[in-house]
């Protein structure tokens, strides 16, 4: 079958009472749009055009990877029917699906079903329905005596016997022949609105003695995001739908209420997942890991038995198996932590690479930093990477153990096995094998406390007469 798609998403979302282009809005760290892109790709369908016009350029910009996309701009946001009317130009013979972009729970799934029944019921138009009584915006499915669809019409102007009849609401998504297209210059110009309506074909596809249908669907995958208390909405139920996925495959949950997981994360068997947790973009968590409170992990890879103690952020990195991270780490993008690697509470990493074994438990700050095996980095110890202009680099090689409270100004390499001594300010190399100590001599006064407080003492005398 010759498969178009039209993608509806100029709409302004005035309902959103927002700057920001409705489809554009995020559920699940993805905008709104890349969802029904992502149902109808595995469709494989010759042309996918999207119709675009409030923020053309933004919704443009974020969908720029999806170069398979052809965007068509509608100037003056006329209604659903003139958006697929500007569409037509662009299409191939064949059939032609039509979906809103407002609509991110949609499956491949119900629309292969809808196509089906377009196929075998050999229909002219095919379109998706529902009942959902707790909802109300939608457009109304009509029948006559026969239970034959007549027409649709949208719920603002049903009047109340209309709406207490009919409880089959409309999905907005539509399979139609080409033909159909034709009949897009018959739809009137709606007197309420001044939008033309897409829904009004029903009308006349049906007058024309045309074969067409309504095909009930999921409701938890048609409703579409027209307000934020939607957008919330949708957002929890696809949230609950990934992570029910993964508790399928072994993951443990505490608390599935409170953590969230991305649509593109993945998370090893007997991984367990504390209570207020956020697994986002791209991550990949290994088999037995422990994600303790208050974590964000963006865009990691965790290797195998990765434990991440509470309140820890994590972007852009990758942890080798048996890591233990945190509490109160940072890892901020391009930290590279190898095997059995101790980051302990109040540490930050950036654009280092941490070798296996190695040690840094409290305090410290390793930036630019290239750390070798079974290295020691003491409470305290900064990387002073930056001048004020450049970033520099600093090598500390295998075996090296660094003392507590100590600068190592960059760029500077401590060699293999070199001991720096508590407190130093290193500026220069350290040899390996080497103790490098940079602190001036201690000096001790013998009874200095004692005068100290007789000293003291005379003066209150003094001030009390
Ligand atoms: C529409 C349907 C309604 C259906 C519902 C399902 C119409 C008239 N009504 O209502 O029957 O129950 O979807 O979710 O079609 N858009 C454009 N250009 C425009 C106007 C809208 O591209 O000029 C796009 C929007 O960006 C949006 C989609 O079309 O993605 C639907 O528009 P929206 O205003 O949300 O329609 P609804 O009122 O939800
Ligand atoms: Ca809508």
């Amino acid at each position: 079958m010759n498969l178009n798609v039209v993608i509806l998403a100029a709409g302004r979302g005035k309902r959103m009472n927002s700057l920001v282009p409705k489809v554009l809005h995020e559920v699940s760290g993805r905008p709104m749009l890349q969802y029904a892109v992502d149902a109808v790709k595995t469709l494989k369908p010759q042309k996918t055009v999207v119709i675009i016009g409030n923020g053309a350029e933004a919704v443009k910009k974020r969908m720029k990877a999806e170069d398979h996309l052809s965007f068509v701009i509608q100037k003056k946001l006329l209604g659903t029917g003139d958006a697929l009317a500007i569409a037509r130009k662009e299409l191939k013979k064949g059939s032609v699906l039509v979906l809103n972009g407002d609509c991110p729970l949609i499956t491949t799934g119900t629309l292969k079903m809808l196509l089906n029944k377009h196929k075998s019921d050999q229909n002219m138009l095919s379109f998706l329905s529902f009942v959902d009584n707790s909802i109300s915006g939608y457009g109304r499915i009509v029948r006559n005596e026969n239970g034959s669809v007549v027409r649709i019409v949208e719920d603002k102007h049903a009047t109340p016997i209309e709406k207490k009849r009919f409880n089959e609401l409309n999905g907005g998504v539509y399979i139609m022949e080409t033909e159909v297209l034709g009949y897009l210059n018959k739809i009137r110009k709606n007197s309420f609105s001044g939008e033309y309506y897409l829904t009004d074909i029903v009308d006349i596809v049906a007058k024309a003695g045309k074969k067409l249908e309504a095909y009930n669907g999921p409701p938890e995958e048609i409703r579409g995001v027209n307000t934020r208390e939607e957008l919330f909405k949708i957002s929890d139920m696809l949230r609950k739908r990934i992570i029910a996925k993964w508790m399928g495959k072994g993951v443990t949950f505490i608390d599935p209420d409170t953590s969230f997981v991305h649509p593109l994360v993945s998370i090893g068997k007997d991984t367990i997942i504390y209570p207020n947790t956020y697994l986002e973009g791209s991550s990949k968590i290994g088999n037995n890991c422990i994600v303790y409170p208050g974590t964000r992990i963006n865009n990691s890879i965790l290797g195998v038995g990765v434990i991440i103690k509470d309140n820890t952020v994590i972007e852009e990195s990758r942890i080798g198996g048996g890591t233990v991270i945190g509490p109160f780490a940072h890892l901020r993008p391009h930290s590279t932590i190898g095997r059995n690697v101790k980051i302990g509470n109040f540490v930050e990493t950036k654009k280092s690479s941490i070798g296996d074994g190695t040690k840094a438990s409290h305090l410290t700050y390793l930036g630019d930093a290239v750390v070798g095996r079974n290295v020691n980095i003491g409470a305290g110890t900064i990387t002073c990477n930056y001048d004020g202009e450049n970033k520099f680099n600093t090598i500390i090689e295998s075996d090296v153990f660094i003392g507590s409270d100590s600068q190592l100004v960059a760029p500077v390499k401590i060699g293999k096995g070199a001991y720096v001594a508590a407190g130093a300010t290193i500026t220069k190399n350290v040899p390996a094998g080497s103790l490098a100590i940079s602190r001036t001599k201690q000096q001790n006064l013998k009874g200095w406390a004692e005068r100290k407080r007789k000293v003291q003492k005379s003066r209150s005398a003094i001030v009390r007469k």
